[in-house]
């Protein structure tokens, strides 16, 4: 317990992060440590109660994809909260209503309607569980470098270390490989000879063993977020379709990180023209200002939906606030032309990142889509070793510890995991605060070279 009062609070940061560390329980850590203090943030940029300042290159959990504080986001809150702030999700709301229209307009064409949720991990909770019903079958695919969310059934669905915390993972998972092509899990050099980066001749194999009339669906990150930033080649997703569609199993992209623009598109599954059953998305949708996610299915499921219940529901489901954020983001990115700024920088991040990688031997790796990057950094680069294992922690994670600390000291805020960087600024950085963020990182990686020289 600590001797500071909390029945007076004084909100000072030491009083903060006393509380903190003796009363708020943190996602994913051990607890009592006590966290910088953050005093605002604007743009791409946010200070702490001692006036550093940091440039958020991950834009938070990767969902202040407007930045912070957009005034239009900001305003609609407030005139919502002016309005109503509250009301059953049953009821007619405008907003709701709106925001289920918009949703429509931006997904692909077979999708027309949307459950809200308050999160990622509540919208793929329920669109297994509708699979499962619509089939009438159990067996999710799901792959392994994969955070689908901490729920029961979503966390059995993550294949990253995290799914080990579940002590019993939801029965009915089948895992499957990923196309990592960078390192080819069958090993293969060329996409083309690989059955695991073309998507389908894999899925079909592992069918062929579950047997297919058992299986409800298939979910995959459209582009994997967390563990990689991992883009599917061309083909890949189309391929998945195709066998999901001759077996009657139903397609789940999971968008909740790589929609909204960050990959350039609304969706990522828009690069391909891909038509999942059902897309779940959050973060973006709203830049992460009030907590919203969404479960958007196809005609044929809402059809289905017509005369049988859904088989689930939230307190919050389409919450006023929420879906009040959720409009003014999206007709912000329209009005700013979001996607396009998005693409264009993107492009001219990766063209930065190949520059470092000529200067950088610990590059391994550049690769993304849109404003949805990573590097992979390695020990040796025709080797491919990993500077650190897949999953590292602690002394074994040292040179990635470090350079986050250095970079986190010079003003750059940046998120790793196991031995890659992951790079997805707001979509709407300036030029400027992207090369800035850059310089940063070009002295950041130093450190990854030293630790691969000597
Ligand atoms: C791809 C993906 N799916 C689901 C989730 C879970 O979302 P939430 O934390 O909003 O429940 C996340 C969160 O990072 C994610 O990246």
């Amino acid at each position: 317990m600590s001797d500071l009062s909390n029945s007076n609070p004084t909100h000072d940061p030491e009083w903060i992060q006393q509380m903190h560390a003796d009363h708020y329980l943190q996602s994913w850590s051990k607890q009592g440590g006590k966290p910088r203090v953050i005093a605002g943030a604007k743009g791409s940029w946010f200070w702490d109660s001692d006036g550093n300042r940091f440039l958020d290159f991950q834009s938070q959990l990767v969902n202040a994809n407007l930045g912070h504080q957009h005034p239009k986001i900001v305003q609609a809150i407030k005139d919502q909260a002016d309005k109503l702030c509250y009301i059953s999700p049953a009821m007619g709301s405008d907003v709701r209503s709106e925001l289920a229209a918009i949703m429509n307009e931006i997904t692909p064409s077979n999708i027309t309607s949307t459950f809200f949720t308050t999160g990622g991990s509540a919208a793929n909770e329920t669109a297994i569980r509708l699979a499962r019903h619509y089939t009438g079958r159990q067996k999710i695919v799901a792959r392994y470098r994969s955070y689908h969310g901490a729920t029961g059934g979503t966390l059995s669905l993550t294949g990253d270390p995290r799914h080990h915390l579940t002590r019993a993972d939801m029965p009915g998972i089948v895992r499957m490989l990923d196309p990592y092509h960078y390192r080819c899990p069958m090993g293969h050099a060329e996409v083309e000879n690989c059955p695991v980066c073309q998507g389908g001749p894999h899925l079909e194999e592992l069918l062929m063993y579950e047997n297919p009339s058992t299986v409800a669906a298939v979910i995959v990150e459209s582009v994997v977020g967390t563990n990689g930033i991992i883009v599917p080649p061309d083909g890949y997703m189309q391929s998945l379709r195709e066998t999901c569609d001759k077996y009657g199993i139903l397609l789940i992209a999971d968008e909740v990180m790589s929609g909204f623009g960050r990959t350039g598109k609304w969706f990522a599954v828009d690069h391909w023209d891909v038509q999942p059953d059902i897309i779940t998305s959050a973060k973006g949708i709203n830049s992460g200002y009030v907590p919203l996610g969404t479960m958007s299915v196809s005609t044929d499921l809402h059809d289905w939906l017509r005369n049988t219940p859904l088989p689930g529901g939230l307190t919050y489901a389409g919450h006023p606030l929420a879906c009040a954020s959720g409009v003014a983001a999206i007709r912000a990115m329209q009005e700013e032309g979001t996607l396009a700024h998005a693409t264009e920088m993107g492009s001219l991040l990766r063209e930065e990142l190949h520059k470092l990688a000529q200067k950088h031997p610990c590059i391994g790796d550049v690769r993304g889509l849109g404003m949805f990057n990573g590097i992979e950094l390695v020990k040796d680069r025709d080797t491919k070793e990993p500077l650190v294992p897949y999953g590292a922690k602690g002394v074994v994670a040292k040179p990635m510890n470090e350079m986050m600390s250095y970079a986190m000291e010079n003003g750059l805020y940046l998120s790793f995991f196991s031995n890659i960087i992951r790079l997805t600024p707001p979509l709407n950085i300036s030029h400027d605060d992207l090369m800035i963020g850059l310089a940063i990182l070009d002295r950041t990686l130093d450190i990854a070279d030293q630790a691969i020289s000597g």
